[in-house]
C-alpha cells in the first residue's frame, strides 16, 4: 500500500514568528482530527529548526522547499541537504516549477539535488509538470517523461522508492485554474505507467503521486477520489490552518 499524503508548501511566505504560530495552530487542530494520511509542511529554511520543535510529538512531518546542489563548502547563501536534515526535516521538495523557471534549475542540477538529499537521509518530493503552451501543443506527457528521465530515472529502484512525485501543472499553480479531476487522473496514470516501464509494476504501484496546483478545501475531495491521485501538494491553501485541515480530512 502506497503512502497517502497531504503536504503544504509555504513558499516564501510567513516571518519566523508567523510560521511558528501557523505550525502551532496546525498541531493543535490535528489533536481534534487524527489524520488518515502523512501530513507534511515544507517551510522556508530559516523556519525549519523552530518548526521542528513545535511539531515534535505531533503527526506533522517537516520538509524543506529546496536544498543545494553541492555537498558543502564555499557556496555563499546556499543550504545543504545535510544542514536541512540536521534540523529534523525528513523531506525536501526538489524541482518545483518556480525553482526551474526563476532560478534556472535544469535537469542536471536537480539530479544532483536529489542524490544529495538521498545521501543525507532526506526523502525528495520531486515536482514535475508542463506549462500551458506545452499542454496546448499536446506534449504534456512527453514533458513530464523528460523531467523524470532527466533527474530521477538515474536512481536505483531502492533509491527511487524514497521519492514522492508531485504532478504540478504550471498553468494551475496559484492561478485558481485547477486541473479537472479527469485531467489529474489521466496524468497521474501516465506518470505511474512511465515509472512502471522503468522500475516495474510493484515500484510504480508503491509510488506516491501528489497533485498540486490550486488544490483547495473545496476541490480536494474530488481530486483525491481518483485512484492514481495519492494526495496533494498545497500552496496557498496550506497557509490557513482550517483550510489545510479540511484538505487533510479529504484524504
Ligand atoms: P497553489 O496551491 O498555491 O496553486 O500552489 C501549488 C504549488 O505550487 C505547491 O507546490
Amino acid at each position: 500500500m502506497r503512502t497517502k499524503m497531504v503536504a503544504g508548501n509555504w513558499k516564501m511566505n510567513k516571518t519566523l514568528q508567523e510560521g511558528v504560530a501557523l505550525a502551532t495552530e496546525l498541531k493543535e487542530a490535528l489533536k481534534q482530527q487524527t489524520p488518515k494520511c502523512e501530513v507534511v509542511i515544507a517551510t522556508p529554511f530559516i523556519h525549519l529548526a523552530s518548526v521542528a520543535q513545535v511539531i515534535e510529538g505531533s503527526p506533522i512531518r517537516l520538509a524543506a522547499e529546496n536544498c543545494a546542489d553541492k555537498a558543502q563548502g564555499a557556496y555563499t547563501g546556499e543550504v545543504s541537504a545535510a544542514m536541512v536534515r540536521s534540523t529534523g526535516a525528513e523531506y525536501c521538495i526538489i524541482g518545483h516549477s518556480e525553482r526551474r523557471a526563476y532560478y534556472h534549475e535544469d535537469y542536471s542540477i536537480l539530479r544532483e539535488k536529489v542524490l544529495l538529499a538521498l545521501e543525507n537521509g532526506l526523502k525528495p518530493i520531486f515536482c514535475i509538470g508542463e506549462v500551458k503552451e506545452e499542454r496546448e501543443a499536446n506534449i504534456h506527457e512527453q514533458v513530464v517523461k523528460d523531467q523524470l528521465e532527466g533527474s530521477v530515472f538515474n536512481l536505483t529502484a531502492e533509491q527511487f522508492a524514497q521519492v514522492t512525485l508531485a504532478y504540478e501543472p504550471v498553468w494551475a499553480i496559484g492561478t485558481g485554474l485547477t486541473a479537472t479531476p479527469a485531467q489529474a487522473q489521466e496524468m497521474h496514470a501516465f506518470i505511474r505507467k512511465t515509472v512502471a516501464e522503468k522500475y516495474g509494476a510493484q515500484v510504480a504501484d508503491d509510488t506516491t503521486i501528489l497533485y498540486g496546483g490550486s488544490c483547495n478545501a473545496k476541490n480536494a475531495a474530488e481530486l483525491f477520489a481518483n485512484p492514481d491521485v495519492d494526495g496533494g501538494l498545497i500552496g496557498g491553501a496550506s497557509l490557513k490552518a482550517p483550510d489545510f485541515c479540511t484538505i487533510i480530512a479529504a484524504r
